[in-house]
This record gives structure tokens, C-alpha cells and sequence, in this order.
């Protein structure tokens, strides 16, 4: 019998929820939250009050557009974190209530494996391309920085973390310097497309192994923005698509080197990237290029399944179902993992 899965993602600022068969995606809805645009960030009592107004008609809208019938739904997977803990609420509060309803199974989702696991949905009249394991995946998001790898879809092993900021807070805490609205990282991109990305040089960290580090790179260019700003006012306003260039350019190849390393050191050649950070087009020309160089079989997310969304916890939670890897109804979200 068919196994489908109702999947819920609200760990951060995106409502979403999808409906997932055999693996297979039949709907992917995602309700994202402007309100903290103005605020410079994300605001969590904001975000869960917007969860609480979205995740009814989100689901509704998922199972809908699926055309599957209630009672053909086999389980419920939801993130159950890290994130937010008043976001996790508001979705693990939905899935066990569904879950309790219509007396079927709970499955948690770790939602960093969940970000990994994207390149395994499966879409109908499209030719699977999927990675084979071992396999090497570069998660960069808004939290995290990790080298995981994968020997099977479920067996996860962080070779390389950041040990201070993500990927993703380095462009977003830069791009809010030069007066960029949150998140930076698109904005950043589309400037960084037509500017000079040897303009200016931004100082590397020389962390040993595969660790990653931002801060050093974050201060570095707060303070040459304040001496350059001190000579000129309006050095932002006449620089920003070359700032953004380099700046992008000194993140790739920060991301990029230590994911050669990784490759290098474990011999593996199945290579992917995924998070929110992996829809940057010039990390993509990057590492489709070392991929050229160095026979990788690379696997790019496509852009709808970069960031936040429910797809990805289809899947985790669909292959959990085939190990009846069930959660109790006395799970609580957790904010840390
Ligand atoms: O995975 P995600 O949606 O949420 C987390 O789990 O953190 O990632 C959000 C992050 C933000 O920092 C955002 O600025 C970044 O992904 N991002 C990008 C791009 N699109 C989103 N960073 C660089 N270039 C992009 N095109
Ligand atoms: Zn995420």
C-alpha cells in the first residue's frame, strides 16, 4: 500500500506543510512572514503568532491541492527541531492533534537531516537523480554551517561545523550594515552579480581541519566600512554592488575550500549543498566548477527547496515511516539539538 506522509515545517518564520507518496512530492505549500522584514530580523513572538493564523489553512491547502483523502494519509512528520521554540510549538502542536484525530502515526524530524535530505524527493514524470551513499552534503543556512556526511538516509555524521556564526548570519549581519533589508543573502547576490568581486579583500579565517568561521570575517567588515565611511559618507551608496561581490566572493571561498578538504580527505565525489545559503548563484558557479575539475557527482537543490519547507520533512519523515520510527504524544519541540 502507498505510504503518505502529511509533513508540517514551522521552525522558523515559513509556514509550510506537503503531502509526500513513496517519496514523491504531490504538494509543497509555503506561507511566509513579511512582518519581519521592518524589524531587521526575525521577531519569535511575531513568528508564532503568524504560524498559529497560517498552519490550518496551509494544511488544508496542501492535502487539497495533494487530492488525497484524509484517510489516505499514513502519518504525520514534523520538525521538531532546532528552531524557534514558540514556532516548533504552534506545528508540533498541529501534528500531534492530526496525528491524535485521525489515529495514525507521529514521526519527528530533525530539521538540519531534513535540509540533507532534499536531494532524494522524488517529483512524478521527472527522471530520478539521486545521490548514491557515501555521500557529502554542505548544509548552509541561517544557522548552520556543517560538512555532513551520509551513509544511508537516516545515518548522518557532522565531519565540520562553524564555531561561531552561520554562513547565512555573515551575509545577513553584513548586508544589514550596508542598509539591505533581512534576509541580506538574495539581495546580496542580485548586487554581488554586477560588482567587481576583487574590489576589496576581506580577511579568511585559518581554522585548522574542516571547521568554518565567520565572526573574524563579519568584524573585519564592519571595521572597514567604519574607516572607509569616516574619508567618505557615501562610500556605502558608491561601492555597495563591488562590497557585496567581494564580501560574496570571500564567503564561497570559504565554504568552498573546506568542501574540497572534506572531499579530499574522505575520497568521497558524491557532493551536494543545501540550506538557504545553497540558493546563492556564485556558491553554485562555484561548486559546479570544482565538480568539473574534480569529477564530482554533484547534486544542486533546486531554489524552492534551498530554504525552509515541508517537502523536506515529507521526505525524512517517509523514510522513518519505513523504519516505524514513531514519536509518542508526550514529545516536546526542542528549541537545540
Ligand atoms: O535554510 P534557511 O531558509 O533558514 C534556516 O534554517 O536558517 O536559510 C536562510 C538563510 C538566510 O541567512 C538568507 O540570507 C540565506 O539563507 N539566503 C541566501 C540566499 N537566499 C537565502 N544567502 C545568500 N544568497 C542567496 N541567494
Ligand atoms: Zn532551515
Amino acid at each position: 500500500m502507498a505510504v503518505t506522509i502529511l509533513a508540517i515545517e514551522s521552525s522558523c518564520d515559513d509556514t509550510s506543510a506537503a503531502v509526500i507518496r513513496d517519496g514523491y512530492v504531490l504538494s509543497n505549500l509555503i506561507a511566509g512572514q513579511e512582518i519581519h522584514r521592518s524589524y531587521g530580523g526575525v521577531v519569535p513572538e511575531l513568528a508564532s503568532r503568524a504560524h498559529q493564523a497560517n498552519i490550518v489553512p496551509v494544511a488544508d491547502q496542501a492535502i487539497k491541492r495533494a487530492g488525497v483523502r484524509l484517510e489516505e494519509i499514513s502519518a504525520v512528520a514534523f520538525t521538531r527541531g532546532p528552531g524557534l521554540l514558540g514556532s516548533l510549538l504552534v506545528g508540533t502542536s498541529f501534528a500531534k492533534g492530526f496525528a491524535l484525530a485521525r489515529e495514525i502515526p507521529l514521526i519527528e524530524v530533525n530539521h538540519l537531516q531534513a535540509h540533507v535530505l532534499v536531494h532524494f524527493i522524488l517529483h512524478e514524470g521527472r527522471e530520478a537523480r539521486i545521490p548514491e551513499f557515501p555521500f557529502l552534503c554542505l548544509l548552509v543556512s541561517g544557522g548552520h554551517t556543517q560538512i555532513i556526511l551520509l551513509t544511508s538516509h537516516l545515518e548522518m555524521k557532522i565531519l565540520g561545523n562553524t564555531i561561531d556564526d552561520a554562513a547565512g548570519e555573515a551575509f545577513d549581519k553584513c548586508g544589514k550594515v550596508m542598509g539591505l533589508p533581512y534576509p541580506a543573502g538574495p539581495g546580496i547576490d542580485m548586487l554581488a552579480s554586477v560588482g567587481n568581486k576583487k574590489a576589496f579583500a576581506f580577511s579568511k579565517p585559518s581554522i585548522k581541519g574542516i571547521d568554518f568561521s565567520f565572526s573574524g570575517l563579519k568584524t573585519n567588515f564592519l571595521y572597514f566600512l567604519r574607516d572607509r565611511l569616516k574619508e567618505d559618507p557615501d562610500f556605502i551608496a558608491k561601492n555597495k554592488p563591488d562590497l557585496c561581490a567581494s564580501l560574496q566572493h570571500t564567503i564561497i571561498s570559504i565554504l568552498v575550500s573546506k568542501l574540497v578538504k572534506a572531499s579530499t580527505e574522505t575520497g568521497i565525489r558524491e557532493i551536494g549543498i543545501a540550506g538557504g545559503v545553497s540558493a546563492n548563484s556564485g556558491l553554485r558557479e562555484a561548486v559546479e566548477l570544482e565538480a568539473e575539475k574534480r569529477k564530482w557527482n554533484l547534486f544542486l537543490p533546486e531554489l524552492g527547496y534551498t530554504t525552509d519547507n515541508a517537502a523536506m520533512i515529507g521526505i525524512t519523515g517517509y523514510y522513518k515511516y519505513l523504519r516505524k520510527e514513531f514519536t509518542g504524544q508526550d514529545v516536546a519541540p526542542l528549541a537545540r539539538i
